[in-house]
């Protein structure tokens, strides 16, 4: 049992520079380094996680990273290194069981013969980071096989130390500098011409960013100012800046909410095969493309961290305050709400509504008053709470009604624990230390976030799940595509993997309509890199459909799509390149339901 709110919410950081700050760019220098940090309460032993921080700094990493603050229209340029390396200068194996037969990064290139079990992948771990929301070049974006390792010393030979993607990557990143990619890192450049938004960063190396991601690699991204942005003084602030003291008031957080388990001596848990997984699998175990040994189709975690620690407190004053809530769970979708009572019966009365006045990837058109806020993986919710007029002393509850297993939207799953995963924060209030200049959420004007394109082709894709042949359970999940020729149901689609050809290649500078099919039984939050999309409306096949939901408005990068439903949203694809497009549950974008988005060509 985890003692619940013995510790302060951390609050990320602001991640520094290396450069000069009146260069052309920004640059950062962001390792990728194994620490041990406080993430149970304290009394329990600290828990090994891999951290995300500026070279050269150990202090200074950090689950969640430290927070990359960028300025619309000012480019950021980072060299990502794979700093997974032990002090003895070797590669470092993965904190967790990596399953050889998915599609993943693969660096000895092994086969895997029929009737074989196969161990666990102990070798060195690759890493390429994505930066989700970005809309950035091919080879900044963090491609799934433009991984790389570590520059260690002793890489068995026979291994690949780089993806197939990234020496073409490399080849066609130019940069302000002229420098090129040292050994064992990426170089990104991000434009940051885009509206002010949430993103993120993250792990993204084929089929391993689940256990990446779920190692700690993750932190926050946020663009802020240009003519789309809001004039500051209008929002609760501030928002921590670089070089802030530790007890500096912060009234601008960004939350990211993920659930984990842990082992008795601290360490994060995760199923090391699909007997531990709830499914019960119990093999056979066959060659790749059946039933994998170690992948399980979903995680959920019995605990709930946000910013990398569990169940924490915020201390806050009756005022307002804007949180930027990230659902960074590998498989779980949270409904999050603020409470009185932690375990009240679910579902419980919301004792104040949460603004949302912005999606992913920029702001709603306007404010939306939300009881509960729905978030599957990767949506982001830009969110005000009104604290006003409440007395120093009371406690209050950020509390998950999600459910403790796949989503569905209407069946019955039952909410999440109430005693575990059906809380995530407290809230305790201590006297008002200045006035509030902030506008109150609901008189907010927010900027326009502009006409949809008009549509001048459809397309339509499709999600399935297979089972795999001759083993029980979900064995394999694909996506199947279909393109916009040809007449055949979604449902009878030829399923797709991600190794075979592009099918999504439209060309540049067009604006579609996509038609997600959704065959499986359960909700899949669909990611699109590169560009960002609208949501246009959801229904069954054939029958009558309902728009965006309020808190959809806004340009998004990731929708849900709902099981035997279309979901239809629109997007420009104005970048030509080789993106991809994928589920975010994590453990089935590391097991094929992820495919290549050919843009031109
Ligand atoms: Cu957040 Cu392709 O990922
Ligand atoms: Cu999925």
């Amino acid at each position: 049992d985890i003692r619940k709110y013995a510790a302060p919410l951390p609050v990320p950081p602001v991640m520094p520079a290396a450069s000069p700050p009146d260069g052309p760019d920004t640059h950062y220098v962001i390792e990728v380094r194994p620490v041990r940090r406080q993430v149970l309460p304290p009394g329990a032993p600290a828990t090994a996680v891999w951290a995300y921080g500026p070279a050269g700094d150990p202090g200074a990493f950090g689950w969640p990273g430290r927070t990359i603050e960028a300025v619309a229209g000012r480019p950021v340029r980072v060299t990502w290194v794979n700093g997974l390396t032990g002090r003895d200068g070797r590669p470092l194996p993965h904190l967790f069981a990596v399953d050889p037969t998915v599609h993943w990064a693969d660096p000895p290139r092994r086969g895997h013969r029929a009737g074989h079990t196969p161990a666990a992948y102990r070798g060195p771990v690759p890493i390429v980071t994505h930066l989700h929301g970005g809309r950035n070049a091919e080879e900044s974006d963090g491609h799934p096989e433009a991984w790389y390792l570590p520059a260690a010393r002793d890489i068995p030979a026979g291994y690949a130390t780089e993806g197939p993607a990234y020496s073409g990557f490399r080849a066609l990143f130019r940069d302000a500098t002229g420098a090129g990619w040292p050994r064992g890192a990426a170089v990104a450049e991000y434009g940051n011409r885009q509206a002010p938004a949430t993103l993120w960063y993250h792990d993204h190396v084929l089929g391993m960013t689940r256990l990446n991601v779920y190692a700690g690699l993750a932190g926050f991204y946020l663009i802020r100012g240009g003519p789309a942005d809001l004039d500051p003084g209008v929002l609760p602030g501030p928002a921590p800046r670089a070089g802030d003291p530790p007890d500096a008031p912060v009234r601008e957080i960004p939350i990211v909410v993920q659930d984990r388990s842990f082992n008795a001596d601290g360490s994060l848990y995760y199923p090391a095969n699909r007997a531990a997984a709830a499914d019960g699998f119990a093999g056979p175990y066959l060659p790749h493309g059946q039933v994998h040994p170690i992948w399980v189709p979903e995680f959920f975690g019995d605990a709930m961290t946000a910013n990398g620690r569990t169940w924490p407190v915020l201390a806050v004053e009756p005022r307002r305050y804007r949180l930027r809530l990230l659902n960074g769970c590998n498989a779980r979708f949270l409904i999050l709400k603020i409470a009185s009572d932690p375990l009240a019966r679910r579902p419980a009365a919301a004792v104040l509504p949460l603004w949302q006045i912005g999606a992913d990837a920029g702001f709603l058109p306007a404010p939306v008053r939300l009881e509960g806020l729905l978030l599957a993986p990767a949506e982001r919710a830009d969110v005000i709470v009104d604290f006003t007029g409440i007395r120093p002393g009371t406690e209050l509850y950020l509390i998950n009604e999600g459910p403790d297993g796949p989503f569905q939207r209407t069946a019955g799953t039952p909410p999440a624990d109430p005693r575990t995963t059906g809380q995530v924060l407290k809230f305790v209030f201590r006297p008002l230390a200045g006035p509030d200049a902030s506008v109150p959420p609901g008189d907010l004007s927010l900027p326009s976030p502009g006409p949809l394109g008009a549509a001048t082709s459809t397309r339509r894709v499709a999600l399935l799940e297979s089972t795999a042949t001759g083993g029980p359970g979900k064995g394999l999940v694909v996506a199947a595509l279909l393109g916009t020729a040809g007449g055949a149901t979604p449902a009878g689609g030829t399923p797709l993997r991600w190794a075979d050809p592009a099918t999504e290649r439209p060309a540049t500078g067009t604006t579609e309509i996509w038609e997600i099919h959704n065959t499986t039984m359960d909700a899949h939050p669909i990611h699109l890199h590169e560009v960002h999309l609208r949501v246009v409306d959801r229904g069954r096949p054939g029958g009558p459909v309902r728009p965006a939901e309020p808190g959809e408005r806004g340009a998004k990068d990731t929708v849900i799509a709902y099981p035997g439903e279309v979901t239809r949203i629109s997007a420009t694809f104005d970048r030509a390149g080789r993106f991809v497009w994928h589920c975010h549950i994590l453990e089935h974008e590391d097991n094929e339901m992820m495919r290549p988005l050919h843009i031109g060509g």
